[in-house]
């Protein structure tokens, strides 16, 4: 079945240079299919010491474009609801539960525009090495898990948002006791109808107010 763990380095140092070694062996992944037709690897990027790790869904367009997580219109509302939280997103670790854009091609219309697809459970799977990989070398005094991918990569496929958002979570996760707040994906800000967008942000910025109250 797909799975990235043969495009894992052997060793890796500590802390950024781990960080980087992991960088540059993802680029050359080609652990499931999604790497096709897509620009490169999108890897985690930020402070190697933060103390908020951020999990998202998978890169988009942009970031697909520009190689960074978290640099389209998803991480700008993602950015500003962080500041408001009282979290600087400059000191923060931002990642993927996967690591290359999945998408279709816009139908009819002028044919290029690539539409985010759901990456299925295959996927996250086959990518979850790496995700495992990064929480290793990193330790976050708090997990935010942005959607339901990241909180079905990290606790399986029953994880439901509704149910587990904007509460302090203690879960073992990959031999780890971590700490843990789920809430929803900033793309569900962008995506709301225009009389709910304020309310859809202000539970994303009320959620990661929980994040922010759990650093010590
Ligand atoms: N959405 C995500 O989940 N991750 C990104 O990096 C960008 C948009
Ligand atoms: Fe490898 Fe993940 Fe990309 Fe699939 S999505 S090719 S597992 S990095």
């Amino acid at each position: 079945d797909y799975t990235a763990e043969p495009f894992l380095p052997a060793k890796v140092g500590r802390g950024k240079a781990g960080l980087r070694a992991l960088r540059e062996a993802a680029e050359e992944c080609r652990g499931c299919p999604l790497h096709r037709n897509t620009t490169g690897t999108v890897f985690g990027d930020g402070d190697p010491h933060a103390r908020v790790l951020i999990i998202g869904e998978q890169p988009g367009d942009q970031e697909d474009r520009r190689g960074e997580p978290f640099v389209g219109p998803a991480g700008r509302v993602l950015d500003r609801a962080l500041e408001e939280a009282g979290i600087d997103p400059a000191r923060s670790y931002v990642t993927n539960a996967v690591k290359h854009f999945k998408f279709e091609y816009a139908s009819g219309g002028r044919g290029k525009r690539r539409i985010h697809k759901a990456p299925s459970l295959r996927e996250m799977t086959a990518c979850g090495p790496w995700l495992a990989a990064e929480l290793a070398l990193l330790a976050p005094e708090v997990i935010v898990v942005l959607g339901a991918t990241a909180g079905k990569a990290l606790f399986g496929s029953s994880f439901r948002v509704t149910r587990e958002r904007g509460e302090l979570i203690e879960r073992e996760v990959h031999g780890r006791s971590e700490r843990l707040v789920a809430t929803i994906h900033p793309s569900a800000v962008l995506r709301a109808d225009d009389e709910d967008r304020d309310d859809v942000r202000e539970g994303l910025v009320s959620d990661l107010r929980v994040a922010a109250a759990a650093l010590r």
